[in-house]
């Protein structure tokens, strides 16, 4: 897959794109990513990226014509399988979800980066197909959103893990669960049983010394009965999210976001409360 990330800010992405797993994958050639200097397609003296808005308002916006220069010239031609997104903090949230469906379906993917004063709309009605947020926090500009996003694309793609079982095993993978195992309800009959595709966080993991200060790593993880190991895993996963992000589960059970925000009717209550 091709990564493409348009900013003003080129020399930011030395750090990201150069360490770690994402960085080795591009050695290995598994990906490519180029980050493209929008400065590149200006045509004035101060290489001019930006403007007052009309109507006047704080701060200057990334101007239009660029932007539009820019994608027009590194893809000539549009397609399904290349996708040009906006980083914003008003934008769409960015998920695991959105990773899975991109690191499989796509062939090129462009990140422009905005700015936190803003982009002028244009940009957003015409040029892009997806205008992105990685949370609800405005950041000093959208070059650390892309690189969360290509990071959290390209470790997906095939080869990019050492162990490809890692992505499968990890907070946010989708699992088929019995609901009653889901919703700690005794399991009676085995017929019938009905699953829910949850995407679960990751259950804790221990590693040695058995016991730290006191604490223990839970008994069943040091005995060699993975069946016991795999129960207890999904079951601590289920607590985990219930605990943390309860509307994983239950998306429905958290009514506002301020109610879940104060405490107030969150699903985990709801867990708790269940006979
Ligand atoms: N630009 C500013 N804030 C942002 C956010 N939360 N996500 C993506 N891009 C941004």
């Amino acid at each position: 897959m091709i990564f493409h990330v348009l900013t003003i800010f080129p020399e930011f992405f030395r750090g990201p794109f150069e360490f770690g797993v994402v960085g080795q994958a591009v050695k290995a050639g598994l990906l490519e990513i180029k980050v493209h200097d929008l400065r590149h397609w200006t045509h004035d003296r101060h290489r001019t990226v930006d403007d007052r808005p009309f109507g006047g308002g704080e701060g200057m916006l990334l101007k239009p014509e660029p932007l539009f220069d820019a994608v027009e010239a590194i893809w000539p031609e549009r397609s399904e399988r290349k996708k040009v997104v906006l980083t914003s903090a008003r934008g769409r949230r960015f998920s695991q979800a959105d990773s899975r469906e991109w690191s499989k379906g796509l062939d090129e993917l462009l990140v422009i980066c905005g700015r936190y004063e803003g982009v002028d709309e244009r940009v957003a009605e015409h040029l892009v197909d997806d205008e992105v947020s990685i949370g609800d926090y405005v950041l000093s500009g959208g070059e650390l959103a892309a690189a969360v996003i290509v990071d959290s694309v390209a470790r997906l793609l095939p080869g990019v893990l050492g162990n490809d079982d890692s992505a499968r095993n990890e907070s946010y993978s989708v699992l088929d669960v019995e609901r009653e195992i889901l919703e700690n309800r005794r399991i009676r009959g085995r017929k019938g049983k009905e699953t829910e595709a949850v995407e679960l966080l990751d259950c804790p993991q221990y590693t040695r010394p058995a016991e730290y200060r006191g604490w223990k790593v839970p008994e069943v993880l040091l005995g060699g009965n993975h069946a016991e190991i795999r129960k207890w895993r999904l079951r601590a996963a289920i607590e985990t999210t219930n605990r943390l992000r309860p509307d994983l589960i239950r998306p429905d059970k958290v009514e506002t976001v301020d109610e879940a925000r104060a405490g107030t009717k969150t699903s985990q209550q709801e867990v708790d409360e269940q006979p």
